[in-house]
């Protein structure tokens, strides 16, 4: 049977939209009124209409340190959060494969939430149903937007740091044929759509700053491939320090520790099969209420915050919606890492606000169930605490031989049970791997470019 026409945006057409031609990018601007308008899949870039990438440069006074902390902002992405770009890749990737199919495959995101709510997305735009299967606590405007994204959800016990239990339960789809799991954990379109995509827009953003140069890239790895953006980064500034964070509370990539806590999206007990540990220099704990106080303050306590800065009122206006907690963890480590690592005025830090506040409000809620209502001088004294705060006994250097061996085999740990053989785990132990699969973008943007209707 012919296949459909597979349509949406090559790698190449993510990071450099302007090379779309004219009218389909005017048609892609103008689906961002229709949310479920199929030419949004035009919209899956870092890259603003006017073709700069979305970024915020944090002021000084806020980050009390001298270099420069630039933050790409996710949230414009079609769905809400960039995490869609990857849910995209891997679909995509399997159309061309031609492993799925419309009419035949029903299309399975394990998540945490934003990669489950992009493939509910995606799968819409696309005409496949989806199921979502992402643990029982998570923020609850997170299911609504995959049920309103017609996904169906499967929810398995527990929170952010019980994702092997999604795991599981996504082995259990991969027995009947028509389900196609988008395995985010462990499908190199993760890796290629960060390093590539993700990894290009912090090059560009990088060259308006300071040096021009990218000194260090902070994130907080879920599946780790947001931090594949550090692979490109160090292609290009070898020198260029790459830092994992993960919540104190769930400090597995830092000493094997396994907690439950309240980022959601990251820390999620184990090295992902995509994380390439190779480049990932260090590793930091953000205690996650700083994450979530540190959401209230930049959310719904600008005024306090100017005061304690001594800013004028409203200066810090352009930050509101801005951040999810992840992305408060993102920016305290880049503030973090940039002290730590003694970095100056021409230096530049970059980071990534994942998602934007929409769907926390229910968070900052229980935060005050929890808490009480903060009263303005408790405030105050959690502003120093949070934004100046953090310690060198919660940086780890993960560059040393034995550091690496330690991750390896954590990994290997995970991935033997889901099936992975001893051989492959290896092979990920060579940076040339991970260039191969690298490399692939363009055997991708070729089939595609064949397979798109002309
Ligand atoms: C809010 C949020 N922050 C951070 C991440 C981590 O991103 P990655 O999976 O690319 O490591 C995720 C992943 O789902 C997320 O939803």
């Amino acid at each position: 049977m012919p296949r459909a026409p597979i349509f949406g945006p090559t790698y190449h057409e993510m990071l450099y939209p302007e090379t779309l031609p004219a009218s389909l990018r005017k048609q892609a601007e103008a689906a961002r009124a229709n949310e479920l308008d199929a030419a949004n899949l035009f919209n899956i870039t870092w890259k603003a209409p006017d073709n700069t990438v979305r970024h915020i440069l944090l002021p000084r006074e806020l980050t009390g340190v001298e270099a420069n902390i630039i933050v790409l902002v996710g949230h414009e992405f079609p769905s809400g959060s960039h995490k869609v770009g990857p849910a995209y890749a891997t679909l995509l990737e399997g159309e061309l494969a031609d492993e799925i199919r419309p009419d035949e495959s029903t299309i399975i995101g394990p998540s945490t939430g934003n990669f489950g709510i992009g493939v509910a997305y995606i799968a819409r735009l696309k005409g496949y149903p989806a199921v979502v299967i992402m643990p029982e606590q998570m923020s609850a405007e997170r299911y609504q937007r995959i049920r309103d994204y017609g996904g169906r959800l499967d929810l398995t016990p527990g929170s952010e740091s019980d994702v092997i239990l999604v795991l599981e339960r996504a082995e259990e789809y991969k027995k009947d044929p028509r389900n196609k799991v988008l395995a985010q954990f462990e499908l190199l379109p993760n890796y290629r759509f960060h390093r590539y995509v993700t990894g290009g827009s912090v090059l560009q953003v990088a060259r308006a700053y300071g040096n021009g140069r990218v000194a260090a890239f902070v994130a907080a790895p879920g599946s780790a491939g947001t931090l594949a953006t550090g692979d490109e980064i160090k292609t290009r500034f070898p020198d260029a320090t790459i830092c994992a964070l993960e919540p104190r509370e769930c400090s597995t990539l830092f000493n094997n520790g396994r907690g439950t806590h309240r980022i959601e999206g990251i820390g999620d007990k184990m090295v992902t099969l995509i994380h390439n540990v190779l480049t990932t220099d260090y590793v930091m704990l953000i205690h996650d209420d700083d994450c979530v106080i540190g959401l209230e303050l930049l959310q719904r306590q600008q005024a306090l915050v100017e005061r304690v800065l001594h800013l004028r009122p409203g200066a810090l206006h352009f930050l509101h919606d801005v951040f999810g907690i992840s992305g408060v963890c993102n920016i305290l480590g880049a503030m973090r890492a940039s002290r730590h690592l003694g970095l100056r005025r021409q230096d530049n830090v970059v980071t990534i606000a994942t998602d934007g506040f929409d769907r926390y409000p229910s968070v900052l809620q229980d935060l005050e169930r929890r808490t009480g209502a903060l009263t303005e001088a408790m405030l105050g004294d959690r502003f120093d605490q949070i934004f100046r705060g953090g310690t060198s006994a919660e940086i780890l250097d993960v560059r040393s031989r034995g550091e690496k061996q330690r991750l390896f085999s954590s990994k290997e740990a995970t991935w033997t049970r889901f099936g992975y053989s001893p051989s492959y785990l290896e092979s990920m132990k060579s940076q040339s791997f991970w260039n191969c699969e690298y490399e692939k973008i363009r055997q991708v943007d070729a089939a595609l470019s064949r397979a798109r209707p002309s």
